[in-house]
């Protein structure tokens, strides 16, 4: 466990934060892509496992489809800028997906539903070797999944930040409530668009809700507003 360090966690522009692992769950249609195109602003090397094509019309992003394309973009790319969408489906894509990524180091990789690729019991061989020891390659992965309680736990007790939206199963909002220490009664209250932010290096919570304007509240574990002042009240209105 990381000591507080208050240089670290004022700001996401902070290069020192860059490559600190990042864990996105949410329903469909809660804010997790929305969330990831903010991410993706600060990477000019990104890399998606992107199963259900939604990356390679972004753009500057490249579609590709095959293992060998993969090699040969990543190739020509070498030391420098590449945005890639690669539209692989199943366990082995996706193993050979995180050999690239680990093989090219320095960039962004956003691992689109991972509950379809890796299981609750052990992270497949690659994609663990990815998350242990990629971060001291610059890696910074961002593992996006609807059901973390049907995902691999590796990434969720690895990720710097665990950023929650709206989950509909009791199963899914109990594994999130376990590992960030929050009411579950508080991850019931949510509604699609609104999150809540987990910094595991000083273990605060932030809430907030995509496209408001107001900076994100402090949370205790009960989702009570920490800020001094009126708003006493929870986070999350029912
Ligand atoms: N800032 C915002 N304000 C209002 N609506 C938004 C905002 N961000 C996203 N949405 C809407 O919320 C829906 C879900 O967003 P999306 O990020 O695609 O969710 P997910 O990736 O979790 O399925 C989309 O219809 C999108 O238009
Ligand atoms: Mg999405």
């Amino acid at each position: 466990m990381m000591v507080t360090d208050n240089k670290k966690r004022t700001s996401r522009a902070d290069t020192s934060l860059k490559a600190e692992h990042e864990y996105i769950c949410g329903n469909s249609g809660t804010g997790k892509s929305s969330y990831i195109k903010e991410i993706m602003k600060g990477y000019k090397r990104i890399i998606a496992f992107d199963p259900d094509d939604e990356y390679g019309t972004m753009p500057g992003f490249t579609r590709i489809e095959t293992a060998r394309e993969l090699v040969a973009k990543l190739k020509a790319a070498g030391s420098g800028n590449f945005k890639i969408a690669f539209v692989g489906e199943g366990k082995a894509a996706f193993e050979f997906w995180c050999e690239c990524v680990f093989k090219v180091g320095l960039c962004l990789a956003i691992a689109e539903e991972i509950a379809d690729v890796t299981s609750p019991a052990k992270a497949p061989p690659a994609w663990g070797k990815l998350i242990r020891r990629g971060r001291k390659f610059g890696v910074k992965i961002c593992a996006v999944t609807q059901r973390p309680a049907e995902a691999d736990k590796t990434i969720l007790s690895n990720a710097a930040f665990i950023r929650t939206f709206a989950l509909g199963r009791f199963s899914d909002r109990q594994a999130i409530s376990r590992e960030i220490q929050l009411s579950i009664n508080v991850m019931e209250k949510m509604r699609p668009l609104d999150w809540i932010h987990f910094a595991r290096a000083d273990l605060t919570k932030t809430a907030g809700r995509l496209g408001q304007r107001r900076a994100a509240i402090p949370i205790n574990d009960n989702g009570e507003s920490l800020q001094k002042g009126p708003a006493k009240d929870t986070i999350m209105k029912a």
